[in-house]
């Protein structure tokens, strides 16, 4: 009895999507590449780790593996990005038939995904880029999945990553076809870009609520629950609120972890991505360079006691920051989201992927680390009217409404003090820019056409019309 899905790599990913799979009932082929100085065998360890009854077979010889799959094949590829999955979709090619379907589960660059894709249409074997989010208990439980490629490919493999995925509240799948070639990769590579802003948001919270407001991580931990109870619950936010608790002896840990952020890189893929496509996306494009300037901790120790700021406590009303606060936190995280979304848009229309913004936001209100009841909100809202601007949804625009005049107030308060907020009050610019009807753009373009004679368009003009200007005349 041949099995019916395959998996490479038994990495912490692999390991849980296998006993995912498992747990489905499917029958299941794993292989790892054999680890030289291990005396046993990674995969056949892992079989002997599962209890007898499972419909599982362990190889670390890759033909035995592909050939103990039944055709078409699907099979999926749990290694790291980059080298490591070229290496193993080379050494797939020569033993696959035509129509098996290879599915990329890491994080690769989307068009990487692309080229992989063209690659093996010409070998007549699909290819699947697929995001897969909620780390290890995720992978195990159910995480959220984002498949993109051939539809047809999706049509005959999709079934397993569907019943993997973790369930929304009306118990459907978080795995839904994403769209063609690396658009799944690109939801993702997005996701982890939110996942990014919306971390240094609530760090920026918190460092507010913990220095500018001197309150302990205990104290802090029970106003982000508040918050939670008010309505505004996220995973994340959870998550912060339960690491705050955690102690080491007498010390909170948290007091004891470096303040040195470290990335694989997606975030910083999505601010590439954004510059390519030409959109806005400062609050994610921030929280990128939060974490970069985290990292030169020795230089920022040195131009601390060399520039001797001083960061002053808040002077206001406590609980009326503190409400201020969370009215900020709310509207930065809409704004955030509102950014991630017209970045996913516009590659939309650039690449014709036709991405179902309402179903992107559905897969992610499950399983996934962004996942929220604003999540749920976007979802609903997206549905109503597929190619919208977040921000111009009348829901939408209420809540900011009663939002933004906070988060302009605890920014402007927490810059006077000296405290940095790269993702709220670039959250608050982004805004202010996207709601004004005169922007600041015609001394660019009056500057560009004195310098270059690159030419300027008028208000009082068709806009197929081009002007210069002799400046100095
Ligand atoms: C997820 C996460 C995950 C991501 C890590 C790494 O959705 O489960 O996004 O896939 O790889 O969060 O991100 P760093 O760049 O912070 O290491």
């Amino acid at each position: 009895n041949k099995s019916e899905i395959g998996l490479i790599g038994l990495g912490v990913m692999g390991k849980s999507l296998a006993k995912n799979l498992l747990s489905n009932n499917f029958r299941l082929s794993v292989y790892n590449r054999h680890v030289d100085g291990i005396e046993v065998d990674v995969a056949k360890r892992f079989v002997e780790d599962q209890s007898e009854s499972e419909p599982i077979l362990g190889f670390d010889d890759l033909e035995k593996f592909v050939n103990s799959i039944e055709q078409p094949r699907t099979i999926m590829v749990m290694v790291n990005a980059g080298k490591p999955i070229d290496l193993v979709i080379e050494a797939l090619i020569p033993l696959l038939s035509n129509g098996d379907c290879i599915i990329d589960g890491g994080n690769s660059h989307y068009k990487a995904t692309i080229e992989r894709s063209e690659k093996l249409a010409k070998s007549n074997i699909h290819f699947l880029g697929t995001g897969i989010s909620g780390g290890e208990e995720g992978a195990l439980k159910g995480p959220s999945i984002m498949p993109g490629g051939a539809k047809a490919a999706y049509e005959r493999s999709g079934k397993y990553l569907e019943a993997i995925a973790a369930k929304d509240k009306s118990d459907r799948s978080c795995c839904t076809y994403i769209g063609p070639d690396g658009s799944g990769h690109f939801v993702k590579m997005v996701h982890n870009g939110i996942e990014y802003a919306e971390m240094q948001l609530l760090a920026e919270t918190y460092h507010l609520l913990r220095f500018y407001l001197s309150k302990t991580p205990i104290e802090i931990s029970d106003i982000f629950k508040n918050w939670i109870q008010n309505g505004a619950q996220s995973y994340l936010l959870e998550i912060t609120a339960d690491l705050l608790l955690k102690k080491e002896n007498e010390d909170f840990l948290i007091d004891k972890i470096l303040d040195k952020a470290g990335q694989k890189g997606t975030g910083g893929w999505s601010t590439v991505a954004a510059l390519e496509l030409g959109v806005s996306l400062p609050t994610i494009s921030e929280s990128v360079m939060a974490r970069n300037v985290s990292g030169i901790k020795s230089k920022r120790v040195e131009a601390s006691e060399i520039y001797k700021l001083d960061k002053s406590q808040c002077d206001l009303d406590e609980e009326t920051f503190i409400n201020n606060l969370e009215k900020a936190f709310i509207a930065t995280s809409i704004i955030n989201h509102h950014i991630g979304f017209e970045l996913m848009q516009e590659a939309s229309t650039t690449n014709q992927w036709e991405l179902n913004l309402s179903e992107i936001a559905r897969i992610w209100t499950n399983g996934c680390i962004i996942r929220s009841t604003l999540m749920e909100k976007i979802s609903e809202l997206f549905l109503l009217k597929n190619q919208s601007s977040l921000l111009l949804f009348p829901a939408i625009v209420q809540t900011l409404k009663s939002n933004v005049t906070a988060l302009s107030e605890v920014v402007s308060a927490g810059l006077k003090s000296g405290y940095p907020l790269p993702v709220l009050s670039s959250a608050i610019n982004y805004f202010y820019s996207y709601t004004s009807a005169q922007s600041s753009a015609n001394i660019i373009q009056a500057q560009r056409d004195y310098f270059g004679a690159h030419t300027y368009q008028r208000v009082d003009k068709p806009l197929d019309q081009y002007f210069h200007t002799n400046w100095k005349s």
